[in-house]
């Protein structure tokens, strides 16, 4: 038996905090519309993705109680590189003093659970890699066309991140994953180089709730685990309704899921990470608890993983 475990989190957020009331004042929109249609109250713009990634990746070799030197492997999901080229994660990973190897992943709004995925399965292939960050960061307001009042209010900006360790004597940490696209589905939500997030909201939303929850049926199914026995739900922070829609239909306890949408809006890449740090640092996992990780993005994919909480 050998597995892996979550041993650090982090986060980081900009300073700066857009209430409603700001698109309020400048676009034809209300705080009430955005808080009954999306459930977000307050969003952060700021900063760079390479810069929160580094505070977020920062303070999880640091709870980790490692050196950065100690990371050999860090996988970075996003959708707003620095530059082109190189990757971002290799600036990320010299200002940090990492170890080893180094990449982006780009799986939108799904990377974070497809990085954990990825990291997980690298570190269980050998012994080529012993202890993984992973980082999920994204600066969307930089994309976000602030004019249009049907996505500006949407998007924002920050970064989490785990390090994963490799233990011989450690369970499995994840115990079934899902990892889905459906390409056709491109022209309801992209960016193009040098422009602004286009998306068909409605379609987006339809589409989302029916993927993420077969999604996540798989994975329940497949670890051999009942709704009642997940600890902590960590879905991506795209709109409340989506969340609520997902908890109804897999008979998930709402009291369970780990929401940070009201305060961060959608952060792409962070938000599984950004609501997992938040859980975790308010004493809501245990060792041993399951948590269901569940995203979805532009592509269209998806993504959901049942892991298990040995910190
Ligand atoms: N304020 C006021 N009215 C608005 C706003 C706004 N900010 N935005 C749109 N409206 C209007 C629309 O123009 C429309 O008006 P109309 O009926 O006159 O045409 C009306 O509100 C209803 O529009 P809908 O699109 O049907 O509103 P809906 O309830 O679906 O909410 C929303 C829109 C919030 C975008 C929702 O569809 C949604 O969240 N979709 C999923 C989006 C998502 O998850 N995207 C991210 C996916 S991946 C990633 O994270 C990058």
């Amino acid at each position: 038996m050998s597995g892996s475990v979550i041993s650090g989190w982090g986060s980081a957020l900009p300073e700066k905090v857009v209430t409603n009331a700001e698109f309020e004042a400048r676009l034809d929109t209300s705080d009430a519309w955005i808080v009954e249609r999306t459930g977000i109250r307050e969003r952060r713009f700021g900063g760079t993705t390479s810069s929160l990634a580094i505070e977020a990746g920062a303070a999880a070799i640091e709870k980790a109680g490692l050196e950065p030197g100690q990371i050999d492997l860090l996988v970075l999901s996003t959708t707003t590189p620095d530059k082109t080229v190189p990757a971002t994660s290799s600036t990320v990973h010299a200002q940090l003093g990492c170890s080893g190897a180094a990449f982006d992943l780009n799986a939108a709004c799904a990377g974070y659970v497809y990085a954990l995925v990825t990291a997980d399965a690298m570190l269980s292939a050998g012994p080529g890699f012993r202890r993984a960050l992973v980082i999920g960061s994204d600066t969307l307001s930089t994309i976000t066309d602030m004019e249009d009042r049907s996505t500006a209010v949407l998007f924002a900006d920050g970064a989490g991140a785990v390090v994963l360790e490799h233990r011989e004597e450690a369970e499995p940490l994840v115990l079934a994953s899902d990892l889905g696209l459906d390409g056709s589905l491109l022209p309801i939500l992209y960016c193009e180089h040098g422009g602004y997030m286009k998306m068909e909201g409605r379609e987006v939303f339809r589409r989302a709730v029916r993927a993420t929850v077969e999604s996540a049926d798989k994975v329940l199914r497949a670890a051999g685990v009942s709704p009642d026995e997940i600890a902590l739900f960590v879905p991506h922070q795209a709109n409340l309704r989506i969340i609520d829609a997902m908890v109804q239909r897999l008979g998930l306890a709402p009291e369970r899921s780990a929401i940070v949408l009201d305060t961060t809006g959608n952060t792409s890449s962070a938000s599984v990470p950004l609501a997992l740090t938040a859980a975790a640092d308010a004493g809501r996992l245990a060792p041993g608890d399951l948590i269901l990780f569940s995203g979805f993005g532009a592509g269209m994919t998806w993504a959901s993983a049942v892991v298990r909480w040995g910190a």
